[in-house]
């Protein structure tokens, strides 16, 4: 038998969506289009196409979803069902401000959120709300090209304050950037680093950019989202000085390939050109190798000496995360690794791990060995797990008076990364407060648009094309979660 541990009773378990994949709605009560909106379906294999403006006769999944917009009420009951403590969910952006640059919010758009966080409260659930989650005005990008552009600083600010004054007693709980390091590594242009820096930035390139255009440009983008954070953090404080406002990471272990010297620099090298974005959040100013590297390069000129000061100002406090898998690194070709060539590295598969269907690694281990990896970088920083979970394929099937789903598959996946968290906790002394598992209920993929990828406890009767009853559904899972929860996660059998 395995060993079991108790959490305090404190601590925040729960799920966490993004409104893009549920929502739907996008063209609704005033909302913009978002960046999310021009995203076609694609598959397994098969990139999501971003499309210029919304095109008549493409299928764009996020302008159904799965209907959040109108069903939360009863979906937010299912979660309260299961016990949860807290629910992350996100503000459309677009929403608020539909275009993003007007002075006058878009009432209607409030008025949706406080009926959400009025629901949450109602069911003692805490509410977790991202400010940008692959999700901002489209029309940001085609007057503004996005967010290399710094006046989106203004923009971004102006809509946190909005939220934040309109919600200071509703929400406690923060986060400003969904994932903001997906676009550290742009070495391989293409379907992926299409995808990551579009959701991250709202930045499309011309098919001829070349490695170094796309990454210059990605660490000024990076930069003013990380000063617009480091803004809203001292703004939000001031509204309401209870407020915790969090960064969001998907951190992972980057395992080297080999013991070769040249594997392990090329690891160490890939893991600091992601966490520079960590560093600035946290530690409130950039690692010397990355003010190093901007230096050599000449890149990120577009600054101001007020940025540095507020970036200093405005440290998280908290930091979030996600973790799905496990990456392996290689020198290439056994050059010299180097961030100044991010070709200098390449990923390779992990052969003592299974993956997933959609070819992600399952390395629960991977989890506890990242948390402690943070706690070493950041000692005793609160962490809040916001993602984790496992994209599958499921089978409806008939009970006598309903349907459910018999996800094993699920529950294993989820009790060794529980399991894990929990050892970190217990055992290393790692800070975690909180454990959101991503898409309690299935929603739509965020990289394929797929429905089938289904991460829920409870199952949504919709396919791909989004034909279906939209009914809900129990999965196994969702008795089993409910139960863990209970426990306090000493029951995860
Ligand atoms: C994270 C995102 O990267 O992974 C979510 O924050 C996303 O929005 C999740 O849904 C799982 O990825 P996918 O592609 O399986 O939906």
């Amino acid at each position: 038998m395995s060993e079991t541990y108790s959490l305090n009773p404190e601590f925040l378990w729960g799920g966490a969506i993004a409104a893009h994949q549920a929502e739907g709605a996008w063209d609704k009560d005033g909302k913009g289009v978002s960046i999310a909106d021009v995203l076609t379906a694609g598959a397994h294999n098969q990139p999501r196409e971003i499309t210029d403006g919304v095109i008549d006769g493409k299928n764009y999944p996020n302008h159904h979803g799965i209907y959040f917009y109108d069903t939360y009420e009863k979906d937010l009951e299912l979660m309260a069902e299961m016990g949860f403590k807290a629910f992350r969910t996100s503000i459309a952006w677009t929403r608020i401000f539909p275009n993003g640059d007007e002075t006058e919010p878009n009432e209607a758009g409030l008025v949706f959120y406080d009926k959400m966080f009025d629901k949450m409260l109602e069911l003692g659930i805490e509410p977790v709300i991202t400010l940008q989650h692959f999700e901002m005005p489209y029309h940001l990008v085609t007057e503004y090209g996005g967010w290399t552009n710094r006046k989106l600083i203004d923009f971004f600010v102006h809509y946190a304050e909005t939220v934040f004054k309109r919600y200071k007693d509703k929400v406690k709980y923060w986060i400003t950037f969904n994932e903001i390091s997906n676009q550290a590594n742009q070495a391989e242009p293409g379907a992926m680093a299409d995808f990551l820096i579009w959701t991250d930035s709202g930045l499309k390139f011309e098919k001829s950019a070349t490695v170094e255009e796309r990454t210059a440009a990605m660490y000024q983008a990076g930069h003013n989202e990380l000063v617009a954070s480091a803004r809203v953090v001292k703004l939000g404080h001031q509204i309401n000085p209870d407020f915790q406002i969090g960064a969001m990471l998907n951190v992972a272990p980057i395992y080297p390939a080999t013991p070769s010297p040249k594997d392990m620099m090329a690891a160490l090298k890939a893991r600091q050109m992601r966490d520079w974005f960590s560093d600035v959040h946290i530690r409130g100013k950039y690692p010397t190798d990355i003010t190093k590297l901007l230096e050599r390069k000449g890149w990120r000129t577009d600054v101001t000496e007020q940025d540095f000061i507020d970036l200093e100002e405005g440290t998280v406090d908290y930091l979030s995360m996600s973790y799905y898998n496990s990456f392996v690194i290689k020198a290439k070709d056994g050059r010299e690794p180097s961030i100044d060539d991010p070709t200098t590295m390449e990923a390779r598969a992990n052969q003592y791990i299974p993956a997933s269907d959609w070819g992600w690694a399952i390395d629960p281990d991977g989890l506890r060995y990242t948390l402690n990896e943070l706690n070493d970088l950041y000692p005793e920083l609160p962490i809040m797990i916001v993602e984790n979970g496992f994209g599958a394929y499921d089978d409806l099937v008939e009970l006598e008076d309903t349907k459910t789903v018999h996800d094993p598959y699920r529950i294993d996946y989820l009790r060794e990364h529980i399991r894990a968290v929990e050892k970190a906790i217990a055992i290393d002394g790692v800070n975690v407060f909180g454990y959101l598992s991503w898409g309690p209920i299935d929603i739509v993929s965020a990289g394929t648009g797929e429905m089938k990828k289904r991460y829920g406890y409870i199952y949504v009767d919709l396919d791909d094309e989004g034909n279906g009853s939209g009914k809900r559904y129990r999965k196994d899972s969702f008795n089993w979660y409910q139960k863990v929860i209970q426990s306090h996660g000493e029951d995860l059998d």
